[in-house]
Parts: structure tokens; C-alpha cells; sequence
């Protein structure tokens, strides 16, 4: 079982940090590049253990994929048609690969199984499972509580209206990608905006998605299909998510100057941003003139003394991967940071409340739980200590960043999940405590 540490510094962070790519975006990328018709490039791919995850389901259903150098894989498309695989698909640790890859399975004429680790095994699959079988697809759910393995019957599909019951953007691609196979128009209503990034990136390969809002400002997307998507070279920009913990690192040390480059900044990812900026952060960002698919662009953050925030409501969706970050954040102002509504924390790679309270109070914070998010009264001075990861790449990189301010040394148990998302974390970490000496 791997370890990470980290200790107290008092020194600030400066320099320029390299953020591997987007991983909602690298998912997407691979798997629209594996439905057009052509060979594909995408550049900038994040090759973390759930991503490769993606690559490996698509390889085993029959498409081609090649990996000339770090970071590029160059994928040839069949135009929707897959191969029936022999036994099962691993998802491993991804929710994402399982959801999105359920939506595009759903249309094969053969049954496919979905499984994935004792932590994916424990998510629940219903939020997938109802609209893609109103649309005509057979799909169970083995496990307790309708939870993987997932077995998914494809079948002629037909349109459907959707009104999604939660705010999920891994539930909003599976029908989007059912959807570009079906007759018809398949329409989703949003209870509040979450990632947009699959929406978009269909333009890259030449397909469409439209949206409107309602009277009551809820976003309406609609899908006609059948959908003829065709190759391109695509790009992932750096990893929002991934680049919070640096972002959180310097703004919470008064004095630092860090910058990080080529970052999605995308406005449904943006919370992170606005949060801190309202905790009293100093942010730029700099983005480049044209107009891109995915926006992206340098952000610089200059510490400051932070304050207190409440997150709650509608800004959730928009920052959920972020909340374990924004709670360390929370512990490091002055003042009380509230976090409600945020209930889907219960139901990701871990139960991230629990671990959230659990942990921050074995480092001397003071935190009250709630059902649906936790409340930290910050600038409580911390101590380094033994803490478990849960098995969550989020919330050991989270824990690793607060060990930077608290006194002594924090010992991240398990950090090899940490490959989920971010490979190169412990040596990121490494590189900042030597340009700290
Ligand atoms: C993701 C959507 C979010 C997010 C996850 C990635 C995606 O999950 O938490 O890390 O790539 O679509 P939900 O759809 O469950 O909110």
C-alpha cells in the first residue's frame, strides 16, 4: 500500500505548473473518435488509470487505437458499429467510463456486462437505467441496490423526453450518445446546468446538439438522430479539477505567485474560480483571442488571506469534484465555510462527507456534518497526522494539500488511487517543496 506525505511549510508557492489533461474531456474525446467514421488524433489525452479505462472498453469492443507517444492516441472509427466483446468490460474505477459507455451500448445488437472495483460496484446505476430503458434498451443492475455489475441488452432505440431527476453530466452523455443513433428527437431537461463538454465536443466531430432555456431558465437540449459524426484532431486542455489543488495551495499562502497554463476553463466548470474569488483569492486568467470548442487559458493566483463562503444550491453541480478542496480551502480562512445541497458527495468513489469530517477533524478542525454537505469553522490551526484516502484519488490529493499547512507530517494511507485522475501528483508536490527550499 502506497503512502504520500507531506509537511508543513511556511514558504510560499511560485512558478509555473504543467496540468495533464481534462479527464471528463479526454473520456469524451475517445469515445466520440470511436463512433465517427475515420482515424481520429487527440492530443493532450490524461493517461490515468481511468481514462485507459475508457481506451481499454473501446479496444475490447473492436476499435483500433494507437498510442504513438504520451498523451496521443490516434483512434479509427467505425461509424457507431462495435464488436460483441467476449466476457465482460472493466470500467475499473470510472463512473464516467461505466454511464457514458451504457448510453452507447445501448443501441448494439448484442448484451454487453459493465463491471468495475469495489468502489464503482458500489454506485448506483438507476440514474442510467431509467432513461436508457424508456428508450427501449434491457439493462440490470446485479448488484445490492441496483449497482454494478451492469448488464445492458441493446436494442432499436426510440426518442424520449427526459427530465433529469439530478443535475448529472455522466447521465445527461449516456442519453446524448443513445440518442445520435435513435430515430427521431430525444430532448433533456436540466434541473440546473452541469459539464457541457460532451454538447460541445460533438461540433468538433461534426455532430449537433441544441439547447434552449425555458421560461424558468432550465436548460432543454435536443438530439435528432441518426447522427453521422466524422473524425478529428482534438485537443484536451489541462484539467480544471486536477489544477484546484495548486490553485488552492496559492491562494491560501499570502504571498504566492504560481501560474498554471493551458487550463479548461470552460463556464460549467468555472465554480472553483468564483468560490475563491469570493474567499478573497486573486485569480487572472488569460485566454488566447479565437474562439475555441473547449475554452482554455493561463490562470496566475497570488495568495491572500482568505474568508469564509457559503456553497450551496445551484453552484454545486458546477463545482462538485472540487468541493473536497474547497472544504480544505474552508479550513484555512477565517471564518465559517458552510457547504449544502451536495448530497451526490455521498454516492462518489467514496462517501466524500464522511471523509471529508472524518479527516479534517483528525487534524484538529472543527466541522459539523450534515446530510447533505459539512460545516468548518476555518483559521483553527491544523496537525499533520495518519489519515486514510478512502480509496478516492480526491480526497487524498485534497488531504495532501492541507498537509502543506498543517504542523508535523500528514500521511496520505493508500495514495495509489491517486492514479485515477493524476498521475504525476506525488512528483508535482515534490517539485513545489523543492522550489519552496
Ligand atoms: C463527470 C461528471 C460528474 C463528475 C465526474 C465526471 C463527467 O459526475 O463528478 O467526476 O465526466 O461527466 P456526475 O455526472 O455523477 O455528477
Amino acid at each position: 500500500m502506497k503512502t504520500l506525505q507531506s509537511r508543513l511549510t511556511n514558504a510560499t508557492f511560485h512558478g509555473l505548473i504543467q496540468i495533464p489533461g481534462d479527464k471528463s474531456i479526454s473520456h469524451r474525446a475517445a469515445i466520440l473518435a470511436s463512433i465517427a467514421q475515420g482515424t481520429s488524433t487527440i492530443s493532450g489525452f490524461l493517461e490515468s488509470e481511468d481514462c485507459l479505462a475508457t481506451i481499454a472498453v473501446l479496444q475490447k469492443l473492436g476499435i483500433t487505437i494507437e498510442h504513438p507517444e504520451h498523451g496521443v492516441f490516434v483512434i479509427q472509427g467505425r461509424g457507431g458499429f462495435f464488436s460483441e466483446p467476449s466476457g465482460t468490460l472493466d470500467c475499473k474505477n470510472s463512473g464516467t467510463t461505466m454511464r457514458l459507455l451504457a448510453g452507447l451500448l445501448a443501441a448494439q445488437p448484442f448484451s454487453t456486462t459493465l463491471i468495475g472495483d469495489d468502489s464503482l460496484s458500489n454506485r448506483p446505476m438507476r440514474r442510467v437505467m431509467e432513461p436508457l430503458s424508456a428508450m427501449g434498451a434491457i439493462l440490470h443492475a446485479t448488484g445490492i441496490k441496483e449497482t454494478p455489475p451492469l448488464t445492458i441488452q441493446g436494442r432499436k432505440l426510440q426518442p424520449i423526453d427526459y427530465r433529469l431527476p439530478i443535475s448529472s453530466a455522466q447521465v445527461k452523455s449516456a442519453i446524448i450518445l443513445a440518442a445520435l443513433v435513435t430515430p427521431g428527437t430525444t430532448t433533456i431537461m436540466e434541473p440546473t446546468a452541469c459539464r457541457d463538454h460532451t454538447e460541445r465536443m460533438l461540433t468538433s466531430f461534426q455532430g449537433s446538439c441544441s439547447s434552449l432555456l425555458d421560461q424558468k431558465e432550465r436548460c432543454i437540449l435536443s438530439v435528432t438522430g441518426p447522427q453521422k459524426l466524422q473524425a478529428c484532431s482534438f485537443h484536451v486542455p489541462g484539467d480544471l479539477s486536477s489544477a484546484a489543488f495548486w490553485i488552492v495551495a496559492a491562494a491560501a499562502r499570502p504571498g504566492s505567485n504560481l501560474m498554471l497554463e493551458n487550463i479548461g476553463i470552460n463556464p460549467t466548470r468555472m465554480g472553483i474560480i468564483s468560490i475563491l474569488e469570493r474567499m478573497g483569492a486573486k485569480i487572472s486568467i488569460k485566454t488566447p483571442s479565437c474562439p475555441q470548442i473547449e475554452p482554455c487559458g493561463d490562470i496566475t493566483i497570488s495568495g491572500a488571506s482568505l474568508k469564509g463562503t457559503v456553497i450551496c444550491g445551484q453552484e454545486i453541480s458546477n463545482v462538485i469534484d472540487e468541493l473536497p478542496i474547497l472544504a480544505i480551502a474552508g479550513a484555512l480562512a477565517h471564518g465559517t465555510t458552510i457547504i449544502r445541497d451536495a448530497q451526490e458527495l455521498r454516492i462518489k468513489e467514496t462517501d466524500r462527507i464522511t471523509a471529508l469530517v472524518h479527516n479534517l477533524r483528525l487534524m484538529g478542525a472543527n466541522v459539523k456534518e450534515y446530510e447533505d454537505g459539512l460545516e468548518i469553522e476555518g483559521g483553527v490551526s491544523l496537525h499533520g497526522t495518519k489519515l486514510p484516502s478512502y480509496g478516492d484519488h480526491r480526497i487524498a490529493m485534497a488531504f495532501a494539500i492541507a498537509g502543506l499547512f498543517a504542523c508535523g507530517e500528514t500521511i496520505i494511507e493508500d495514495a495509489q488511487c491517486i492514479n485515477t485522475s493524476y498521475p504525476n501528483f506525488e512528483e508535482m508536490l515534490d517539485l513545489l517543496t523543492i522550489s519552496r527550499s
